[in-house]
């Protein structure tokens, strides 16, 4: 009984590796890898009845997402920008049975030949860092030392871009200094290789440049100034203006005075004169960005003078 029992085990143990050998006898394709362009690889065998399934899964998809390719031509397949940074995998299949699957090398930009540098703009007050660094590793692996970045900047004042500036520099990283502060400037970069531009542009980064610590307090002290300035021209518009009035109001109440001829003509211009240099300043006021609050400030007045001249 015990004999019969351990000869079925044994049986039974010879069955299922025969079996699992027999689920995998078609041997896999051999040297997959992704090349200039195509995704290749090698039949096991020089049967011609094996059939090919292709898969390929971004890196940035879940782990079991892998999608078919129908469209491969025997042993290869024509791969395009859309699949850069994925992987393939390939499996023999024959009559029913199917092969393990053979992985690819990660599709890479040298693959496809659109290798562009990235760069990023960081700025600091007097400081501009730009750092450069390649789509992945396969472009410095394939030419080394011969690759370097060719930078581009030019500045933009109101929509006119001034003339751009080429840096070549092996460097990853760069801190430019005396760029002008509040002004906008622009910067892309390009592979340059054996010195000659290769491939297309990095997309162009345009920052503002912020002001140093001494140029905001330099401002503010203008500021200061000319607002003390416009304070003490605005002290000395209205005394006068109240003076003018004081006589209007002194002359509405006196009965009608007559002055020489000349003293009258004087009189007249001088109003004149002031009123112009008045309305000249109000039409400065209003002119000018409404930044300086004395502006705002002499604009109201205007507007009251102008009530009181109606
Ligand atoms: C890929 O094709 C196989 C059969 O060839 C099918 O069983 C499978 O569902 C397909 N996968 C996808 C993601 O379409
Ligand atoms: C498939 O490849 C063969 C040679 O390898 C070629 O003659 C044929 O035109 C290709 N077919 C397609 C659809 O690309
Ligand atoms: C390179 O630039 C050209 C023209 O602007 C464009 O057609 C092409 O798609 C770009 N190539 C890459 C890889 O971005
Ligand atoms: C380019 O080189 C010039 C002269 O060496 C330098 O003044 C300028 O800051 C550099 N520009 C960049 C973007 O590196
Ligand atoms: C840098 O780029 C400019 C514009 O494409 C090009 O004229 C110049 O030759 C390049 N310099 C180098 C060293 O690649």
């Amino acid at each position: 009984m015990e004999m019969i029992c351990y000869i079925h085990v044994v049986a039974h143990f010879i069955l299922m590796i025969l079996n699992l050998a027999g689920a995998f006898d078609v041997p896999p394709p051999r040297d997959v890898k992704v090349v200039q362009s195509e995704l290749q690889w090698l039949s096991p065998s020089s049967d011609d009845n094996v059939m090919y399934t292709v898969q390929y899964k971004r890196g940035s998809e879940p782990v079991d997402d892998w999608h078919n390719v129908t469209s491969h031509n025997g042993t290869k397949f024509a791969i395009t920008k859309e699949v850069y940074g994925a992987i393939f995998r390939v499996r023999a299949e024959k009559e029913g049975h199917a092969s393990e699957w053979q992985i690819s090398n990660p599709v890479q930009c040298v693959h496809l030949n659109v290798c562009i540098p990235l760069m990023t703009v960081n700025v600091k007050p007097g400081k501009t860092y730009l750092s450069m660094s390649h789509m992945d590793k396969s472009f410095e692996k394939e030419y080394g030392v011969n690759i370097a970045f060719n930078i581009s900047s030019w500045k933009v004042v109101t929509g006119v871009y001034s003339e751009v500036q080429f840096n070549v520099t092996n460097n990853k990283n760069e801190v430019i200094l005396n760029l002008e502060s509040g002004q906008m400037y622009c910067f892309q970069v390009q592979y340059s290789f054996y010195n000659k531009p290769y491939g297309n542009t990095s997309e162009q980064q345009c920052v503002i440049i912020p002001e140093t610590p001494e140029e905001a307090k330099r401002r503010t002290f203008l500021t200061t100034i000319l607002t003390t300035f416009c304070i003490l021209t605005l002290c000395g518009c209205c005394i006068f203006l109240l003076f003018k009035n004081h006589k209007k109001y002194k002359q509405l109440l006196r009965p009608p005075v007559e002055f020489p001829g000349h003293l009258r003509e004087v009189k007249i211009i001088s109003a004149r004169k002031t009123r112009t240099i008045f309305d000249n300043l109000c039409t400065l006021s209003f002119s000018t960005d409404h930044r300086f609050p004395c502006m705002r400030l002499i604009q109201r007045i205007c507007q009251w003078q102008c009530l009181l001249w109606l």
